[in-house]
């Protein structure tokens, strides 16, 4: 529900002009009105509520007091550094991270765009070294079998190139990583495809502008689909897959420069 405090609104337009959804019209007084028919096509995105000058919407339940401020942002050198200098780590510290900085980072999802506002992904985080070695040791020992049963070679005929590793027991899906997110989405979600990778691109870069290493594990979202007990493990609601794999920790590698990849073939029409 959108509500409008009506001695605060300027009538302006602002958050009508704004309303990606057409929820919100102009009414005969000049202020914004929503026709209680057209209420259940709220995204509820919350555009009206940052839009609007002076505070004046609440949107469903979030008034102006829940919201922050516009706050600076960093400037384009200090992003284009942290896109360069973003390095996929595979050497992790043992050690776990404290508590506040994995809130940060937790914290910073809710802001991930989803399509249609569809707002329903569900994220497991490993945050602990011993349940990280469940993982790790389960994984291990069901690639071990999904190999000397055969299986491994029909799912995934490029297996051979790791098979060496995954029978000495290595981890090559987590990386000895120390912690991991998992974005799990509703497999009816609009955009299911993309919302789980976004999500995780936004704590990607996060995490690295704070020091933490990451590295995506496009390996484990497949060996998720393949191994029940722990998909399980996960607590994702009922209706839901996983759909990305962030894995994070202190990194025990340093670079010294950044990366000189080549340019993608682009058409500027
Ligand atoms: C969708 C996706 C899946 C990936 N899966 C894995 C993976 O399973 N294991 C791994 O070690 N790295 C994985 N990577 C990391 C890439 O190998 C890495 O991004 C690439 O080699 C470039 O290195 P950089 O990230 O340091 O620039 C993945 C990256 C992406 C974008």
């Amino acid at each position: 529900m959108i509500r409008i405090n009506e001695a605060k609104c300027l009538k302006c337009g602002a958050c009508v002009k704004d309303c990606v959804v057409k929820v919100l019209t102009k009414g005969e007084d000049g202020r914004p009105r929503v026709r209680p028919e057209d209420e259940r096509f709220c995204l509820n995105c919350q555009h009206c509520l940052a839009v609007c000058p002076v505070g004046a919407i609440e949107c469903h339940g979030v008034g102006v007091e829940q919201t922050a401020p516009i706050g600076p942002l960093p400037p384009r050198e200090t992003m284009l550094n942290l896109i360069r200098q973003r390095r996929s780590i595979r050497q992790f510290k043992q050690e776990e991270l404290d508590d506040a900085t994995l809130q940060a980072l937790v914290e910073s999802l809710a802001w991930t765009p989803t399509g249609c506002n569809d707002h329903k992904l569900f994220f497991a985080v490993v945050k602990s070294r011993k349940e990280m070695e469940f993982f790790r040791q389960k994984m291990v020992k069901s690639l071990q079998f999904l190999i000397k049963t055969g299986i491994m070679r029909l799912i995934y005929p490029n297996f051979w190139r790791y098979m060496d590793e995954i029978m000495g027991g290595e981890d090559v899906i987590f990386r000895n990583a120390p912690c991991m997110v998992v974005a799990c989405t509703p497999k009816k979600a609009p955009c299911q495809e993309a919302d789980p990778w976004i999500a995780l691109s936004y704590f990607d870069l996060l995490a690295q502008s704070m020091g933490i290493g990451t590295c995506w594990s496009g390996f484990a979202v497949h060996a998720f689909k393949w191994i029940g007990e722990l998909r399980h493990r996960l607590g994702m609601p009922k209706g839901y897959r996983v759909g990305a794999v962030l894995l994070f920790g202190k990194p025990a590698v340093e670079y010294h420069r950044q990366t000189a990849p080549k340019q993608f073939d682009v058409n500027i029409l």
